[in-house]
């Protein structure tokens, strides 16, 4: 079996979760390194983790890492990596590339160095002049960080990292990547025997991240990735990473979730992305105002939400008073577990109580906190 090194791409934040998710699929040998998540694997494991991978944002083939301190180093080193081995003679491949505090500070140049290393050694492996360029696509990266190059090949796509489900054609402004959405759920102690509500829905995309996980379904069941059309990643490896997932599929759990939302048009929107996501069994969507809410569903749920993100610093009027209710109704029942994300530091203030946790996070560009505050659990 040829063994190669893979490695999980994570939002800053996020790395110990990507971890957490592969050592659970099965993987040893696991490292973390500013914002990548390495890991030991078989080809066959492009699939799976592309297939499995909830909060991941992409999985890179690791082709070589080195010491580029001057063109020369980045040139011969990447010339020595085995391009042959994984670029078909018909192979399309581009170069994208960042440097990060290291000599080698052009990206543009470092990319056409690494561009022309993997020309010629294919043109002369393959005995062209050229590259037709007309196959199959190859993005690879070359990212330096301290004069760290890494030379790698992005399995997923360029275009569509993980977060692209395939089930969200439409959505509200401001939508949650799917991948965030995963990652919130896999942070608080929600499991499909308990309630999920998110009153706040939008999208749906938190309510549908989480029966994909109550069921247990895969998020990269339905959709294809770059590493598709790749010669050595066998066409039988993905069919049986397919039927594998499918066979894990829990159809028979009840689940409760519920997901809310003062729009009608965001509920709609809702119901038809978990519908496409094949979950509509487990969510139940309603319009409500949250000031029109009074009582919590039932004990020991579980509240996962994203509100309107008002200024960071400084008050927005309707967004305070959305934080005051969440506090009145949910902040007051110690069965609930609440856990919210969003760009306001005065939310803890207008909640009405201090978080057990504040976690730091970016949602996009935007710098945001995932406040976590623990309720008592289930008796088992
Ligand atoms: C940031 S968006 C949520 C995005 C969602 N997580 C997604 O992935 O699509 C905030 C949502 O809060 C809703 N909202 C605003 N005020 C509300 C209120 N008073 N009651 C209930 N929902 C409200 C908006 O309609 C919007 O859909």
């Amino acid at each position: 079996m040829d063994k190669i090194k893979l490695a999980a791409t994570a939002a800053f934040g996020l790395e110990a979760i990507v971890k957490r998710e592969l050592i659970d699929l099965g993987y040893e040998n696991i490292s973390v390194d500013n914002g990548w998540v390495y890991f030991d694997a078989e080809i066959k494991d492009i699939c799976i983790a592309n297939i499995h991978l909830r909060c991941a944002e992409r999985v890179m083939l690791v082709m070589g890492q080195f010491e580029a301190l001057s063109f020369e180093d980045l040139f011969d080193k990447t010339y020595e990596l085995p391009w042959e081995k994984w670029i078909s003679k018909e192979g399309k491949f581009t170069v994208k590339g960042k440097s990060v505090k290291s000599k080698l500070y052009s990206t543009p140049d470092c990319q056409a160095i690494v561009k022309k290393a993997v020309s010629k050694k294919l043109c002369q492996y393959y005995d062209l002049d050229w590259m037709p360029e007309s196959g199959a696509e190859f993005t690879i990266l070359v990212s330096i960080h301290k004069d760290l190059a890494t030379i790698s090949m992005d399995t997923t796509g360029a275009r569509d990292g993980l977060f692209k489900r395939g089930y969200r054609e439409k959505s509200m402004t401001a939508p949650l990547k799917e991948t965030m959405a995963a990652a919130l759920v896999k942070l608080s102690f929600w499991n499909k025997d308990r309630i999920l509500y998110d009153p706040m829905c939008g999208s749906g995309t938190i309510a549908i991240e989480a029966a994909l996980m109550g069921r247990n379904i895969a998020p990269g069941l339905n959709r294809e990735f770059a590493s598709h059309g790749w010669p050595l990643v066998k066409e039988e490896y993905w069919k049986n990473a397919k039927i594998q997932a499918r066979k894990n599929i829990d159809f028979s759990s009840e689940i409760k979730i519920y997901a809310s939302d003062v729009s009608e048009k965001a509920i709609r929107i809702a119901e038809e992305n978990a519908i496409e996501a094949g979950v509509d069994d487990c969510i139940e969507f309603f319009v409500k105002d949250i000031h029109h809410i009074d009582k919590t569903i039932g004990p020991y749920g579980v509240l996962i939400t994203n509100p309107p993100y008002g200024q960071r610093l400084g008050k927005n009027p309707q967004v305070s008073k959305i934080h005051n209710k969440l506090g009145q109704v949910f902040g007051k029942d110690e069965t609930w577990s609440i856990y919210v994300i969003t760009a306001s530091e005065n939310f803890e203030k207008e909640f009405g109580r201090k978080a057990n946790r504040k976690r730091k996070l970016f949602n996009g560009d935007m710098r945001v906190d995932y406040y976590q505050f623990y309720g008592q659990r289930p008796e088992k």
